[in-house]
């Protein structure tokens, strides 16, 4: 089983794959190349049993024939339909197969008995192995998956078990459904609890998509998307000053990728907090796993309670990296800010909201703002006015307040263009390991859910309606 699976995705995806659909004459000997091509007739050279079959050899194969040493021959399986005399035959011959070129003998492999019984049920399992195994590989390669994506799918490390993923889903949706621009309306004040929900389905899919950092970059052309992220997350350091020996508050930190690069970057001790306990648990491993764990903490808890949470103690700055946007009352947020910093302190937050541009009776406007919020677990998304008002009416001096998704030669929406296809594929995928059973039920419904926020807010950059890192900075009065 094991042959045909990597013999087949080898050959399904070889480049030269179309050069032998082309080749007029399979089976030709490449004299002038001195090796065997694609479609070569291998199978009569073994004399006693009749063998149909196409062959291909990468480089260094080329090389070790040379030498006279042993190398693979990969089957290509379509043409064992067209080629072998009886069914028992298409696959009792056409395994994964070594033939040792320079002494011009073969070595077939064994056929395990359940694959040489042939049938056609048999060719139709072998097939759907293929098409699956095939799909895992386009999926791993392509898919915006950068690390092990059976992690996403396992149930042993992610934050929602997985009889609870569907359920899950659907209350969520139902919570964060909107329509004509009016948020949630009167249940936002349970909105905390189901941002914990979303935050427990789309964790892992967010940190194998995106990266550690679960925010967007105002980038430079020419510039890495990894650098442009760690300029951004330096960019709100220095705008609250931190500096070695200070301790400053990260509001809704995520898995911490914003936290690692700020204290890198500047010397300073940063103090996350996050409403998901699986996140706090990712947190620690990657502090550790970076041996940061001196100069970074985590706190499991709910940001709209910072006097409860951290009592007496008071930060030298603080900032939020597109979490503020969460809050179900932004200027309840700031004054429980306010309150832990120590007098003359910053506070700087990239803050997600609506912009001149966006027009209340345009339904278009209207109805990707609203999709937006349903997709990233907003009870509502706030104007420019809305913020700045909120932060002065907590007690803050706003220093600036400036709109970072104007800098930069590369929109912010274009990341997600970037994986526009890998997403689609993943969603492909997804689908088909919820259909076989592996991935738990709900899964392709979270990805949905992501998608869709995904190309709203892609047109909303498009339409300037709307940024997810409007800076606003403010300070603390020496005299409060
Ligand atoms: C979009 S993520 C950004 C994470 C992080 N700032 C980053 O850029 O990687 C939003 C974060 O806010 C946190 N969050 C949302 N509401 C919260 C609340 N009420 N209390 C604490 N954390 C909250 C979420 O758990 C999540 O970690």
């Amino acid at each position: 089983m094991c042959g045909v699976f990597s013999c087949e995705v080898r050959v399904f995806f070889c480049p030269r794959a179309k050069k032998r659909r082309e080749d007029p004459q399979p089976g030709a000997l490449d004299r002038s190349k001195k090796r065997l091509t694609h479609g070569t007739h291998i199978g009569r050279e073994r004399g006693d049993q009749p063998h149909y079959t196409h062959a291909f050899e990468s480089g260094k194969e080329k090389k070790k024939k040379k030498n006279g040493e042993s190398c693979s021959v990969f089957i290509h399986i379509s043409s064992l339909r067209t080629h072998a005399r009886k069914p028992a035959e298409r696959i009792k011959h056409h395994t994964h197969k070594k033939r040792r070129f320079g002494k011009k003998e073969h070595q077939w492999g064994i056929v395990p008995r359940k694959m040489s019984s042939s049938n056609s049920d048999n060719m139709k399992t072998a097939m759907t192995i293929i098409g699956v195994s095939g799909s895992l590989y386009v999926a791993v390669k392509l898919s915006w998956f950068r690390k092990n994506p059976f992690h996403v799918f396992s149930g042993k490390t992610g934050a929602m078990s997985k009889s609870l993923v569907d359920a899950g889903i659907q209350s969520y949706n139902a919570f964060f459904e909107q329509e004509d621009g009016k948020g949630v309306g009167a249940k936002i004040l349970s909105t905390p609890d189901f941002v914990n929900k979303f935050y427990s389905l789309i964790t892992d899919f967010y940190e194998y998509g995106w990266g550690e950092s679960f925010h967007f970059a105002a980038r430079e052309k020419g510039e890495s998307f990894e650098k442009s992220i760690i300029r951004q997350e330096l960019a709100i350091a220095e705008n609250i000053g931190l500096k070695p020996g200070m301790n400053v508050l990260d509001l809704g930190c995520g898995v911490g990728g914003p936290m690692r690069n700020i204290v890198k970057g500047t010397g300073g001790k940063v103090t996350g907090i996050t409403i998901n306990e699986y996140q706090v648990g990712r947190c620690e491993t990657l502090n550790k796993a970076a041996k940061l764990e001196h100069l970074t903490e985590i706190v499991q808890g709910n940001f709209m309670d910072l006097t409860k949470v951290f009592k007496d103690r008071k930060f030298d700055g603080a900032y939020a990296i597109e979490a503020a946007c969460h809050a179900s009352n932004t200027q309840a947020l700031y004054e429980q800010v306010f309150a832990v910093l120590k007098p003359g302190a910053s506070f700087a937050s990239y803050e997600w909201l609506r912009t001149d541009k966006y027009d209340p009776s345009n339904k278009t406007h209207v109805d990707i703002v609203d999709g937006i919020a349903e997709g990233n677990a907003l009870p509502e998304v706030r104007t420019i006015e809305d913020c700045i008002q909120a932060a002065k009416n907590a007690g803050f001096d706003v220093t600036l307040t400036f709109d970072r998704a104007t800098t930069g030669g590369i929109p912010w929406q274009q990341a997600m263009k970037s994986a526009r296809r890998a997403a689609y594929l993943t969603h492909l995928l997804t689908g088909l390991l919820e259909f076989i059973g592996f991935a738990p039920k709900g899964t392709q419904a979270v990805h949905t859910m992501l998608l869709k926020a995904a190309v709203n807010l892609e047109k909303s950059g498009d339409l300037g309606i709307f940024s997810p890192m409007y800076l606003i900075v403010m300070k603390k009065p020496l005299s409060a």
